[in-house]
């Protein structure tokens, strides 16, 4: 089987960012998050390929699906100013359709092109088809992995930041106020994921973003979580009351449980 070469995708993505460059600060700033998060996505993808023992050509297509998964995050930011779907376009179908526009799977075996586009379309859904053949549902499920795990670094690092100096489309523009929905607790403890629209604050934000853990697909992803400690840096800034302790909690439960179910895997 041909071991894609990786090296032209790079140069392709680092292209593909320069060519979006803008003079404007404020504009240049969220489209270098982007540009850094696909470098560490790429970073968690090879983690998670190497612990889960994947062979060349399996770990050259993950590496290729993290650099090229939010190529539609820039012509998003460029027509619509913001990173929120719901107000925009999804940007996982507009990334596919980039990479096809300008031809940069050529290179790629038919087959492998297919993963590729399958993969960075369906990165951002709320649950992966059942139905997916078996090469696409891995790297589906790679990718979705590494993604997470960058966007909570994103994320708990702006969270510490005082207002000014956050990237302005970072936190979908939620209100920073006290409260939270009291009904996404409950979806935290029963070890549920949480749907976007249901977000009214910022703390909102976080409580979904914790129950993303309900959906990691690998042990290697939730040894990082907790070698990073995702949880308490999530966490820290969320009221400190009885209801959200308990809720935090069954999330660190949660993934002790999926540790020690194999833990020497
Ligand atoms: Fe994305």
């Amino acid at each position: 089987m041909d071991v894609p070469d990786v090296r032209p995708y790079h140069d392709w993505f680092a292209g593909f960012c320069r060519s979006f460059a803008t003079p404007v600060a404020e504009d240049q700033r969220n489209l270098d998050l982007k540009e850094e998060h696909t470098g560490r996505v790429r970073e968690n993808a090879l983690r998670i390929a190497a612990d889960l023992g994947l062979d060349e050509q399996g770990t050259a297509l993950a590496e290729i699906i993290a650099l090229l998964h939010d190529v539609g995050r820039f012509p998003q930011y460029r027509d619509y100013r913001t990173f929120r779907d719901s107000a925009s376009v999804n940007h996982a179908a507009l990334g596919a359709k980039v990479l096809i526009e300008r031809r940069a799977l050529a290179n790629l075996a038919a087959k492998d092109r297919d993963v590729v586009l399958r993969a960075v379309t369906l990165h951002n859904v709320f649950t992966l088809p059942q139905s997916l053949d078996p090469q696409t549902a891995l790297h589906a499920r790679i990718v979705r992995d590494a993604d997470k795990l960058d966007i909570w670094r994103v994320f708990a690092e702006i969270l510490v930041l005082p207002g000014a100096e956050r990237p302005s489309a970072a936190g979908l523009g939620l209100p920073e106020t006290p409260g939270y929905a009291p009904e996404i607790l409950q979806q935290l403890r029963r070890r549920e994921m949480v749907r976007l629209k249901s977000l009214g604050t910022l703390n909102d934000f976080k409580l979904l973003q914790l129950a993303w853990v309900y959906d990691l697909n690998f042990l290697p992803s939730l040894r990082m979580v907790r070698e990073r400690s995702i949880i308490d840096r999530l966490s820290a800034t969320l009221p400190g009351d009885a209801a959200v302790l308990s809720a935090v909690d069954a999330v660190r439960q949660y993934v002790e449980e999926r540790i020690a179910e194999r833990p020497g895997a």
